[in-house]
Parts: structure tokens; C-alpha cells; sequence
């Protein structure tokens, strides 16, 4: 019986707390979907009904990013993260860790650039017709043009370390056989 209570106070003690699990898998899906909507719009020409009407959805999910990485990130800078019970090798550990802090970079970078953006440019600022998100910012042409820019490098970025995050949290899984991927589940 305490065998057992203790195997499970210690895997307990490997894996990310409830919060930060829930709002790690409520991002991903939120970013991913954002990242998807976004590149099928660049693909799009500007002003047609259906690129407006996506865009839309895109600002939604892209303001709730912006929403939900204002709570994790001092979540995660007071809560810190678990502990391995067999610690990475030292080019993993780094990997990760780089890997970890360009995510949350990007995570706090892509929102803030897509709504200075729009709100520079004087365009809407939906939240799934719900509401308009308050403008802050002055008419900027010059700042629109800059905040795009950094948006679609941003977004170049994005793709590439989420690319890799995943293929690294299946390999950790599959071939490795540890017990990374059960940290986050
Ligand atoms: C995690 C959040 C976000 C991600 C991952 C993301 C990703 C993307 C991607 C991949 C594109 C297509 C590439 C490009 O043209 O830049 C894009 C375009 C765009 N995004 Fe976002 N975005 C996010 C948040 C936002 C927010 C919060 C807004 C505005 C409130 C926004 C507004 C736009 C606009 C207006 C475009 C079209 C830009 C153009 O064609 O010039 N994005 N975004
Ligand atoms: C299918 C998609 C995904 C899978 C399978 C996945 C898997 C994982 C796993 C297993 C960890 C724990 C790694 C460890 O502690 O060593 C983790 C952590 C993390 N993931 Fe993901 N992830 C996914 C999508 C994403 C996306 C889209 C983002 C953000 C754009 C993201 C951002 C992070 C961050 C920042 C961490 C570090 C943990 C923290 O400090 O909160 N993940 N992920």
C-alpha cells in the first residue's frame, strides 16, 4: 500500500501542475488554429468577403493567446517546472530549455505585433462578434507596416520550433521511450 502511494506522489511530482497542463493544451490549440487560419489567409487576396470573415476568426484567436499567455507566463515563472526523475543530457536539457523560452518569446511577441497591426492600421479588433477589443494605439501606417513585418518573420518563426517541439515530444515518446510526453498529459 505505501509502495504504491509513494510511486505515485512521485510520478505526481514529474508532471506540469493541472493549470499549467490545461492552458499548455487550450494554447496549442488556440495557436495552431491561429497559425493555420493565418497562412490560409496569405494566401488569399486582400478584401475578399471570405479572407475578411477569417481574419476575424483569427484576431479572435490571436487576442485570446494574448489573454491566456498573460496568465501562464507568472504561472510559470512562479511555479517553476517538474523535475525529471532521470535528468536529460546536457544537449537536451539545453534544447529544451532554448526551445521552452523561444515558445513563450513567440507566444507573447505574435499577439502584441497582429493587434498593434490592426489597431495601428484603424482596422477591427473582433472577438467572435461578441465585442471590439478597445484600440489604444494612433492611426500609424509606418508602425502598421513594421508590426506586420515582425508578425509574418514571427509567424516563419513559429512554424519551425512548434514544427520541432512536436517532433522532438514524439520522439522523446516513441524512441526514447520517456517520460517527457507523459509530463504534459
Ligand atoms: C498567437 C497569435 C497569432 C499567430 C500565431 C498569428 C499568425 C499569423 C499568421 C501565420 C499569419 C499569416 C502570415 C502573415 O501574413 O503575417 C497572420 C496574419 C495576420 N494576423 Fe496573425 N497571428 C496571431 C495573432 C494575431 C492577432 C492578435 C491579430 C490582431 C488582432 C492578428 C492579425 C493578423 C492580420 C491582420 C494578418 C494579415 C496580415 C497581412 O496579410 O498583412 N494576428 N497571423
Ligand atoms: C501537438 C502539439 C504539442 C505537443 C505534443 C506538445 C508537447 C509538449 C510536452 C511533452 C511538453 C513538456 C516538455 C518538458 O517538460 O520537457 C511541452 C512543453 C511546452 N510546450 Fe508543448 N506541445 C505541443 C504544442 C505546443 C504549442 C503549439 C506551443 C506554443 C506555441 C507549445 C509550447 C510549450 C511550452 C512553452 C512548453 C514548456 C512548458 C512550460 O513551461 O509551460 N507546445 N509540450
Amino acid at each position: 500500500m505505501s509502495t504504491t502511494t509513494e510511486a505515485s506522489a512521485t510520478v505526481s511530482t514529474t508532471r506540469y501542475r493541472p493549470s499549467q497542463r490545461i492552458l499548455h493544451w487550450l494554447m496549442a490549440i488556440v495557436i495552431i488554429s491561429a497559425l493555420v487560419i493565418g497562412l490560409y489567409c496569405s494566401y488569399l487576396t486582400p478584401g475578399v468577403p471570405l479572407r475578411r470573415a477569417l481574419l476575424d476568426v483569427h484576431k479572435s484567436l490571436g487576442m485570446t493567446a494574448l489573454v491566456l499567455i498573460a496568465i501562464r507566463l507568472p504561472l510559470r515563472l512562479s511555479l517553476g517546472e517538474p523535475a525529471y526523475r532521470r535528468p536529460l543530457d546536457v544537449f537536451n536539457h539545453y534544447a529544451a530549455r532554448g526551445a521552452h523560452i523561444l515558445l513563450y518569446a513567440l507566444m507573447l511577441l505574435m499577439p502584441l505585433a497582429g493587434y498593434t497591426t490592426s489597431a495601428a492600421g484603424g482596422h477591427d479588433l473582433p472577438w467572435f462578434g461578441l465585442f471590439q477589443w478597445p484600440n489604444l494605439l494612433p492611426l500609424d501606417k509606418g508602425l502598421e507596416r513594421t508590426a506586420a513585418e515582425i508578425h509574418e518573420y514571427g509567424a516563419y518563426c513559429l512554424y519551425a520550433v512548434v514544427s520541432l517541439h512536436i517532433l522532438a515530444a514524439l520522439w522523446h515518446h516513441f524512441f526514447r521511450k520517456d517520460e517527457v510526453l507523459q509530463r504534459m498529459l
